[in-house]
């Protein structure tokens, strides 16, 4: 049990609320930070995520009758369902990734015994880490050990953008889930999001990557992020008024946008002028960090924050400071805001070296401007979901 603080709170949590009888088991997925490819991955594109080591933990054991019983540490609740009543929608409730995960089990045929679950973890939640993926695949891991189903990584992050469509309401692609169950110590993975096929690309060991959390809260569902991929489609659909055989923006280039461009509106354009360039930055950033090419890397990250500013319009005054102030540290090769956006986090790639004075040279900077609860931290590439001895 090494590594994980809140571990311990997890198993005593757990046996005081649920627990005389045996030791629940623990099953834990990582969050995640995306270095490039954003809002590419449901535009069929390339993406290029690793997970982090902070994860959401699950403890769970067998309970009697047809019922779970989940309790939520960050936020002091239990909550009782019915599990042969759920149904979508679930809304964007901490419940609703637990009790998701069960319902899409269900739907895909799967057992889900009645269960007593406690989720805890030290993934921040809500700031574009991928919390909700991190529980979502920690609860799949849990029921299927429950279950005594054998694990099957894919279908389960396949399972949890089902739950994120459908029962949570946002409409997003397969990164997060894929990178919670798939994620590689000491790797970054190089996701193809039409084939999910990945290739693992080693992080070189002068880098470091930290995370920047503005502080600044940020809602998915409901939120700017659905009206961003229905841009996206409008936008294939018109292209595909000349060019039948796109399928998604991963399908177009610049020349074919050049032609089809008085189909589109203004904004359709500006969203896929993003994707399309967008889509190459992960593959050149591979190729830049597998030559250990840090300079490069750190370029195509600043390229891709400035593309998402100003054509997809994501970013936020905390994100651009934050990225600023990071590109004004000698130590700092690049950095971007991570994830979907609106908030949250960025990361910038550092000289592991220098990481110490950045991070605290780069936060009081920020501090000094926001009055928000920001944090600073360096992160490491880890392991996907996975069940803990002991
Ligand atoms: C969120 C979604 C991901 C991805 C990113 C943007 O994190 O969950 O699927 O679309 O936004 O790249």
């Amino acid at each position: 049990m090494t590594g994980l603080p809140w571990q311990a709170r997890l198993r005593d949590r757990f046996a005081s609320l649920f627990g005389a009888g045996g030791r629940p088991l623990v099953a834990v997925a990582p969050g995640r930070v995306n270095l490039i490819g954003e809002h590419t991955d449901y535009n069929d594109g390339w993406v290029l995520p690793m997970a982090i080591d902070r994860c959401a933990g699950v403890a769970a054991a067998v309970r009697p009758g047809g019922t779970l019983r989940a309790h939520a540490v960050a936020f002091s609740e239990t909550r009782e369902v019915a599990i042969d009543e759920l149904e979508p929608p679930g809304g964007a409730h901490w419940l609703s990734y637990v009790a998701g995960v069960a319902w899409a089990m269900r739907s895909a045929g799967l057992e889900v015994p009645g269960a007593d679950l406690v989720l805890d973890g030290d993934v921040p939640l809500g700031s574009g880490l991928s919390s909700s993926a991190a529980v979502e695949m920690a609860v799949a891991r849990a029921l299927c050990a429950l279950a005594g189903a054998p694990w099957e990584p894919l279908a389960m992050a396949r399972l949890g953008q089902r739950v994120e469509g459908e029962f949570v309401g946002v409409k997003g692609g397969m990164m997060d889930q894929y990178t919670a169950v798939f994620g590689r110590a000491g790797h970054a993975l190089l996701l193809d999001c039409r084939t999910l096929e990945a290739e693992a690309v080693p992080l070189p060991e002068p880098a470091a990557v930290v995370v920047m959390d503005t502080g600044a809260p940020r809602s998915l569902a409901g939120s700017a992020y659905n009206e961003r991929s229905r841009s996206c489609r409008l936008a294939v659909d018109a292209i595909r008024t000349l060019s039948p055989e796109v399928r998604a923006l991963r399908d177009v280039d610049e020349a074919l946008l050049e032609r089809t461009r008085g189909r589109l509106s203004e904004v359709e354009l500006k969203r896929a002028r993003h994707v399309v360039a967008e889509n190459r930055r992960p593959l050149a950033m591979a190729a830049a960090l597998a030559r250990s090419d840090l300079a490069a890397a750190g370029r195509l990250m600043n390229d891709s924050h400035a593309s998402l500013r100003e054509l997809y319009e994501v970013s936020s005054r905390e994100l651009d400071l934050f990225t600023e102030l990071a590109r004004r540290h000698p130590a700092c090769f690049g950095a971007r805001l991570t994830g979907a956006g609106f908030g949250g986090c960025a990361i910038a790639l550092v000289e592991a070296s220098a990481a110490e004075g950045f991070m605290e040279e780069v936060h009081a900077g920020y501090r000094a401007r926001v009055d928000l609860p920001s944090a600073v931290f360096a992160c490491r590439p880890a392991a996907g979901a996975r069940l803990l001895e002991g």
